[in-house]
């Protein structure tokens, strides 16, 4: 069947199409029903089936004779270590990690936060936890003590499972007093703290709550794959929203594990025994679905890198690993390939490596620029693959199906045509379906495929806040675009404050928060500006209090600082340029649209709503005096 006709059929029949593809997992009891209406107004994908994501990550792939083949190969050349873990190791270590964290009193339904590096023990953790049902909730290094605060008061983790530090370049970052922060900010208590001590900087630890990784497994005994429910809960993932509070996408076992063993087949095209990098961090949902759980259940081999594309040692360390491990295809953001491009500019660095096992690259998390996609596509000369998808999905909502015989071509500026059991349609503001070529609100028909999120943890009703009710009937992904006469979708960018700095998914408003809070600052506008590196980064625009007495460039390296401690150094914020004023609907709304046109000296238009068209030019000579921007060419029209 071509794609049209099984994308069709996808969607006439959602059940009967995922009900079929379910039959590919080993489940320990098989679901009787494929979809399901929750009470809360959403579905649930094969409730009562019974399995478990570790069995299918690790003893099905053994029982299918992958014993000795490697499961990870963890490449670290910030501390100098490589190590190939066969299967049936990485089963014993998860096994007793597993048994150890019962022992300790971790039960099924507990929660379990995990605060670590790019460490082989990190998949150990997280494999272990969705052995014994406990629900993870990894949070990203470089968020700061108090950003991992709010998630342990949300999450509410029996323990804490973390490392004494991180290596990023040749800087030692210390976790552990960040952890001891966190602990001490929130208002929960988790009952122990497992620590990883890694011998370049060892943590000082607390007698009553902390303990050794190591000892702590001693003597544990080896956990078997508990049975999870279709739709019991298998993690919690933090994404930011429009505010200060996370939020905590919850994933389900069965629709999650149909998705991924169908993604990394048909979607990435991977056959058992490739070797497959998901060159990212298990902080991001990628690096839950495409690192840890999804080329583990494909039987492939995947790589675990704690390292940088640049300076570890140079800008060739992609290469050397795609021909080091023959890596058939890798999923990389953009922005890696940009920060390579600018260090070797002719991809000399290519040139000393054999990369013929290289199938085809896919890139997400961020626009795939036209530049880097003719400079990879061109050094590498292989299909150089945008697709798209976000934390609540889970895995890809629009990619060529690698694994098919007539994937849909690349198109240029297109994330590609939308997967099977993706109805992704393009609304306008008042929620009708608009034709081909016509930009508007990206949104998914209910009822989402399998994989999908269906909850915010223990906030049912703020999912349905955050998504489904701006446009009944629909899931409201928070990105613009279209789609053009044959259906390929193209993605413009966020229509709400969510910016997106080296691939990393931020919240304006949570900066806004913390920057508000400064003692002489009135308001402020936080606001993505475009970076060639990064994407986008944040930029601070301040109005302070009547009479402060603060010279501006005090008052930016004050909350320049603030960020970094509130919310961490990922932000990359840098910038906090002091307005008199903010311009604003008359209901007192921040024009944050025309404030983005101004920062990035783009011709804009006076918004009809406005209150005083006379702030724009005023924004506009203290962005000029700052020297953030020089004078906008053409002047503004109402
Ligand atoms: N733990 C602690 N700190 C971290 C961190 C982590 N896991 N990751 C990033 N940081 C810190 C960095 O050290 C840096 O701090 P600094 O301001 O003190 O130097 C800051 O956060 C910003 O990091 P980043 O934006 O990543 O810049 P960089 O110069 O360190 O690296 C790239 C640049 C391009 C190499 C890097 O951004 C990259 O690999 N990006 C790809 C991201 C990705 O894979 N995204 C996919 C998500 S789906
Ligand atoms: P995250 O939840 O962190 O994975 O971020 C998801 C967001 O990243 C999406 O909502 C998009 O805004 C953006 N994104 C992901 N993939 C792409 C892509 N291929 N092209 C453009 N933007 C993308």
């Amino acid at each position: 069947m071509s794609y049209s006709q099984v994308y069709a059929a996808s969607l006439k029949d959602p059940a009967a199409y995922w009900a079929e593809q379910a039959q590919a997992l080993d489940w320990f009891k098989a679901p009787s029903t494929a979809l399901m209406a929750t009470e809360h107004g959403t579905y649930q994908w094969f409730s009562d089936g019974e399995l478990n994501l570790s069995y299918l990550a690790l003893d099905a792939q053994i029982a299918q004779g992958r014993a000795e083949q490697v499961a990870l190969y963890y490449d670290s050349p910030v501390t100098q270590t490589k190590e190939a873990i066969t299967y049936q190791e990485l089963l014993a270590r998860v096994e007793r990690f597993a048994g150890a964290l019962s022992g300790l009193g971790v039960e099924k339904g507990d929660t379990v936060v995990i605060y670590m590096p790019m460490i082989p023990e990190a998949a150990v953790a997280m494999l272990a936890c969705a052995r014994m049902g406990a629900v993870h909730s990894v949070v990203f290094g470089g968020f700061a003590a108090n950003e991992l605060a709010i998630r342990i008061d949300d999450a509410l983790p029996k323990v804490i499972l973390t490392a004494s530090c991180g290596i990023e370049f040749d800087k030692k970052i210390a976790y552990k007093p960040l952890v001891d922060k966190a602990i001490s900010l929130a208002a929960h208590k988790p009952k122990h703290t497992i620590v990883c001590q890694r011998p370049m900087l060892v943590a000082q630890m607390d007698a009553h709550r902390d303990l050794d990784w190591y000892a702590f497994q001693e003597g544990a005994v080896p956990a078997k794959a508990v049975p999870m429910k279709g739709s019991d809960p298998s993690y919690i993932l933090y994404t930011s929203g429009t505010t200060g509070q996370p939020k905590g996408i919850v994933r389900d076992v069965g629709g999650y594990a149909v998705a991924l063993k169908y993604a990394i087949h048909q979607v990435y095209g991977m056959r058992a025994g490739d070797v497959w990098w998901g060159a990212s961090d298990i902080g991001w949902v990628v690096g839950h679905s495409f690192i840890v759980y999804g080329p583990l259940m494909g039987g492939c081999s995947s790589i675990f890198y704690e390292g940088k594309p640049i300076r570890t040692p140079d800008a060739g360390a992609f290469w050397r690993l795609i021909s080091e491990y023959k890596v058939n295809s890798m999923f990389c953001a953009p922005t890696a390939y940009r920060a390579v491009r600018k260090e070797d500019p002719q991809g000399e660095l290519a040139k000393a490596y054999d990369l013929s096992s290289l199938k085809w690259i896919f890139v997400a998390g961020e626009k795939l620029d036209s530049s880097t996609y003719q400079w990879l596509s061109e050094l590498l000369s292989v299909p150089i693959l945008d697709h798209w998808w976000q934390t609540e999905s889970g895995w890809p909502m629009t990619a060529p199906m690698m694994g098919w015989e007539d994937p849909s071509l690349p198109r240029l500026g297109s994330t590609n045509k939308p997967i099977p059991g993706y109805d992704i349609q393009v609304l306008d503001a008042e929620g009708h379906e608009l034709p081909a070529n016509e930009a508007g609100h990206i949104c998914i028909k209910l009822p989402l495929p399998p994989g999908f999120a269906w909850s915010i943890w223990k906030n049912n009703e703020r999912f349905k806040t955050s998504y489904l009710t701006d446009f009944p009937g629909y899931y409201h992904t928070g990105d613009g675009g279209f789609k053009d006469d044959d259906g390929y979708v193209f993605i413009t960018g966020r229509t709400d404050d969510v910016i997106n700095v080296s691939g990393h998914r931020l919240s304006t408003g949570e900066m806004e928060e913390v920057v508000a809070a400064h003692a002489q600052v009135a308001e402020c506008a936080v606001i993505g500006v475009h970076d060639e590196l990064k994407g986008q980064v944040p930029v601070a625009l301040v109005v302070l209090k009547a009479g402060a007495d603060i010279e501006p460039q005090d008052l930016e390296a004050d909350v320049v600082n603030m960020i970094r401690d509130q919310v961490g150094a990922l932000a990359c914020f840098k910038r906090a340029i002091v307005v008199s004023r903010l311009p604003k609907t008359r209901s007192g709304k921040i024009l944050r649209a025309v404030l983005r046109k101004i920062a990035a000296s783009e011709q804009y238009a006076t918004p009809s709503t406005i209150d005083d068209a006379s702030i724009l030019p005023e924004v506009e000579e203290a962005l000029v005096a700052a020297g953030f921007i020089s004078l906008v060419e053409s002047s503004p029209s109402a």
